[in-house]
């Protein structure tokens, strides 16, 4: 048999477990292949700069999110307006994350900052109770203490739901799932996922779970109740894609859309590209727990260097960039490209040592763990409850239309879309307010987007709309005053208008 069908049988990628090839790496391209999502080209990372007048990620950038599925489509709904929300998660399986479990957290934040959407995160702590040797009360415990160090990447409290499966199991998820589970046939899922007569049913059974958020509708308090009309945008390490390629199959089934995807590839261990980080090894990686002292002392010891053995070989032959770990590392978190290319071509010519990228690194990754563990010491239990909280907070009495018709209102304004557009800017605007109204608002009992409409709600906004501009609070409440005034004022003027003309042409038949 030939190398090349050698690597071919060795290369298995599945959610939980990974095989390099027998040349020790990832042949990603034959991956893609494999899996049938596209390649991410110059013209697709151009584009999404172009609609989002944002400069993209070191990750697109630099190929680290290099595959998808659909993101072209994402893309030209977007740019005729239509939003979508980005849908993401983490297995909580270990006490502190490290380097790499932040890797796909930080590209979903600036995807967050970019498109400027509403994001959902699950934490699957039924997935790890099921497969790993824990107990499940850990893996809930677990998952609060993960979304502690997700909330420090800094996504924004008001667009962003974190939900852990076991505690959200509601109603509108388990109907998805349901509904889900029932397309797929134990057959497909030996297929796609690998499940043996050994697996346990909970794991045969888990993929819908992972499935189900793709669909808009499991999150009413967010995007309203059986509304499948807006599109999900997932970014996720590649081995994740078996998931969402059975949820793209049924999806038309449920009647939703596709989920798109953006996918990364696997963030290389410090001992080589092909080992493992594992917690029971605390020097296979750098958590972001690590002191100063912590991140160089692993970096000179353990990371693995393509470097020459000695300095003279070093100089002579240069390093090799394609195994060296420092190098790698540095593609991720070192953002400014000038100075990345010029460690490049003086690290592969042998002009710089091994030892000096090693600090280089170093020095690259303490302020961004430090920071980062700053940021998560901020996350207290009442800031976490904030991004679990159910309470609507995509408001249709923000922005949806309404227009009286004899007695009663109707929304005239139904656009879910723009509807998110509008709350977005929003936003922006109460960032620029030191003052708590209206967050106060916000938590007034409302009603989410597509959600049913009471009478009684109605006539809630009714008496809302009625009352007069806030004295006092937020630069927008009053914004938003002095366009409902605007909006009254105008309509008075028309309703005299049309008065006006009746009268005129009354005038004029009788004359
Ligand atoms: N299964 C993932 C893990 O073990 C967690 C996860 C759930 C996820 N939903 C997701 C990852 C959506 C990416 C996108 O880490």
């Amino acid at each position: 048999m030939s190398k090349k069908n050698d690597i071919e049988q060795e290369q298995v990628v599945t959610p939980w477990a990974v095989e390099f090839g027998s040349d020790g790496k990832i042949d990603y391209q034959k991956l893609t292949e494999e899996f049938g999502c596209q390649e991410i080209d110059e013209r697709l990372i151009e584009r999404i700069e172009r609609i989002t007048e944002t400069k993209a990620h070191a990750f697109l950038r630099r190929g680290l999110f290099f595959a998808h599925r659909e993101l072209d489509e994402i893309c030209t709904a977007y740019e005729k307006g239509e939003k979508f929300y980005l849908y993401t998660g983490r297995g909580p399986s270990s006490e502190s994350l490290h380097l790499g479990h932040l890797v796909p957290f930080q590209f979903t934040k600036w995807l967050q900052d970019a498109f400027k959407v509403p994001l959902v995160i699950q934490l699957t702590d039924d997935e790890k109770f099921l497969w790993k040797d824990l107990q499940l009360e850990d893996c809930r415990r677990l998952a609060r203490e993960n979304a502690k160090d997700i909330i420090a990447c800094g996504f924004n409290p008001k667009t962003t739901f974190i939900f852990a499966d076991v505690s959200y199991m509601c109603t509108p998820f388990y109907v998805n799932m349901v509904k889900i589970a029932k397309c797929v046939t134990f057959n497909q899922a030996k297929g796609i996922f690998g499940f043996t007569g050994d697996s346990n049913i909970g794991q045969i059974g888990f993929p819908p779970v992972q499935a189900a958020p793709s669909f808009p509708d499991c999150f009413p308090h967010m995007f309203g109740m059986n509304k499948k009309s807006l599109k999900c945008l997932i970014p996720c390490a590649i081995d994740q894609d078996p998931y969402f390629r059975m949820t793209r199959d049924v999806a038309h089934r449920l009647g939703g859309y596709k989920p798109a995807l953006v996918e990364s590839r696997f963030f290389p261990a410090l001992k080589g590209e092909s080992g493992k980080m594992s917690a029971s090894d605390p020097t296979s990686a750098i958590y972001v727990t690590d002191s100063a002292k912590e991140i160089r002392n692993k970096i000179n010891k353990h990371a693995f260097s393509g470097g020459g053995a000695t300095i003279e070989e070093q100089r002579e032959k240069g390093a090799n960039l394609d195994v060296d770990v420092p190098w790698k590392w540095l593609n991720f978190f070192l953002d400014d490209d000038e100075k990345l290319k010029e460690i490049g071509e003086k690290y592969s010519s042998g002009e710089m040592l091994t030892g000096e990228i090693k600090q280089i690194l170093a020095d690259c990754l303490t302020p961004i763990v430090e920071e980062h563990q700053i940021r998560r010491a901020n996350v207290t239990d009442e800031v976490l409850d904030m991004y679990f909280s159910i309470k609507p907070r995509v408001f249709l009495d923000l922005f949806q239309k309404y227009e009286e018709k004899d007695g009663s209102w109707t929304v005239v304004e139904t656009d879910l879309s723009k509807a998110l557009e509008e709350k977005m800017k929003l936003d922006e605007e109460d960032e620029e307010d030191t003052t708590v109204s209206q967050d106060k608002n916000d938590e007034e009992a409302g009603c989410a987007i597509g959600a049913p409409k009471s009478d009684d709600w109605l006539r809630i906004r009714k008496e809302r709309l009625k009352k007069d501009a806030p004295t006092e609070g937020s630069k927008s409440a009053l914004k938003k005053a002095a366009k409902i005034k605007a909006a009254q004022e105008k309509k008075e003027a028309e309703k005299l208008a049309k008065a006006a003309a009746k009268e005129a042409s009354a005038a004029a038949t009788m004359s």
